[in-house]
């Protein structure tokens, strides 16, 4: 298929469908259990209507907005996924230097198929995050965070939703689909070496939210909570110490019949949002859905899915049709509802459907 018929992020999934081998499309698609959460992330949006106000001159509109201090470009993200290259041979470079050219900031999943090195060279002033989890090996943990740090890779996201693997049926139907000639690469030299067993049981089901002390103790990046889909864990997470929190149920892959995420940042906006950064993935498919997660009080969002289709479309070209797509349906959702910037998305532009029953 031809960018020209890929409009939509649907279309790069659709075609990703048909030509990706089935295991491998399950594999990036697929959620957990009955996959109730994974339709719910998507109808969730659909359940909220954006409230448009006009004659409110949009001629001149940005959407450039702080994060973490440093202004981004655009209000949309890149998510961790794991190994990328199953996507595309080029995988996380392509993707990082997709991101980078787009101006938006790139989190590299610890279980990716590229080194932090090669990510870094490939783009080396794109805005990096580093993914990590709360390894069983604290050596582990360590030696990737600090080598992250090292590199100039600006945060660490911390996914704090991976006591253990969710039950995931494509893993038990097919094992895991990395084709022999992929690495995991960042963890690699632990698995040769024996210091870590089994990719998918790296993290350490005993971790309280002492680990965040431990992390503090060892980087001085700031720390990203992702995973986070209640009030409680929210206050817990900054208390701790972490600097912003990523509103997330991994794509519902870990446990089928928690929230939507959209569903979940509102309490989470209003618990913490005066005091951290909030984020949100899970779902966004259309400009209009990051329309609807900023009004609902997300200081940007991120994507996880999307960044694989386009990449399997073409590598880095792919990830940046699928990140223009996302930004131009965001720019027209800005005009025609009355805002110029990312600051007159508020609150009161953004309801859920229920208001219009009553
Ligand atoms: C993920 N996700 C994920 N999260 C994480 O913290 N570390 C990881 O290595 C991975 N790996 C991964 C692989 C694949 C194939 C998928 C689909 C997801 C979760 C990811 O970061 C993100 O939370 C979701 O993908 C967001 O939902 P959408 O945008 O895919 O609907």
């Amino acid at each position: 298929m031809t960018t020209n018929n890929l409009i939509r992020i649907k279309d790069y999934e659709e075609n990703a469908k048909k030509l990706l081998p089935i295991s491998a499309f399950e594999f990036f698609g697929e959620g957990t259990g009955h996959e109730y959460t994974l339709k719910n992330n998507l109808e969730s949006y659909k359940r909220y209507r954006i409230r448009p106000r006009y004659l409110r001159n949009v001629e001149k509109r940005t959407m450039v907005r702080k994060i973490m201090g440093k202004d981004l470009a655009i209000p949309i993200g890149c998510s961790p996924t794991a190994i990328q290259k199953v996507a595309h041979k080029d995988g996380e470079c392509a993707a990082a230097k997709a991101a980078q050219d787009m101006g938006t900031i790139y989190i590299l999943s610890s279980h990716s198929s590229s080194s932090i090195e090669e990510v870094t060279k490939a783009a080396p002033t794109g805005r990096k995050w580093l993914q990590s989890y709360v390894f069983k090996s604290r050596e582990v943990a360590q030696e990737i965070i600090n080598t992250a740090e090292r590199l100039g890779f600006e945060g660490i996201v911390l996914t704090v939703d991976f006591p253990v693997l969710g039950s995931r049926n494509i893993i038990a139907q097919y094992g895991h689909p990395l084709p022999y000639y992929l690495k995991k690469a960042i963890l690699e030299k632990y698995l040769d070496s024996g210091i870590i067993s089994n990719s998918a049981e790296v993290t350490d089901p005993s971790a309280d939210w002492s680990c965040i002390k431990w992390l503090k103790s060892i980087t001085k990046l700031p720390i990203i909570a992702k995973g986070i889909l209640t009030a409680e864990d929210a206050i817990l997470a900054v208390e701790a110490g972490v600097s912003a929190i990523l509103v997330s149920n991994h794509g519902a892959r870990q446990l089928d019949g928690v929230p939507s995420t959209i569903e979940s940042l509102p309490e989470i906006v209003s618990a913490v949002g005066d005091k951290v950064e909030v984020y949100v993935d899970g779902g966004i498919r259309d400009g209009t859905d990051v329309f609807k997660a900023l009004g609902l009080g997300a200081k940007m969002v991120f994507i996880g899915r999307p960044i694989v289709w386009g990449l399997f479309h073409n590598g880095e070209q792919g990830v940046k049709n699928v990140l223009t797509i996302l930004r131009n349906e965001l720019d027209k959702a800005m005009a025609i509802s009355g805002c110029a910037g990312l600051d007159d998305i508020t609150k009161d532009k953004v309801i859920h459907e229920s208001h219009y029953s009553k």
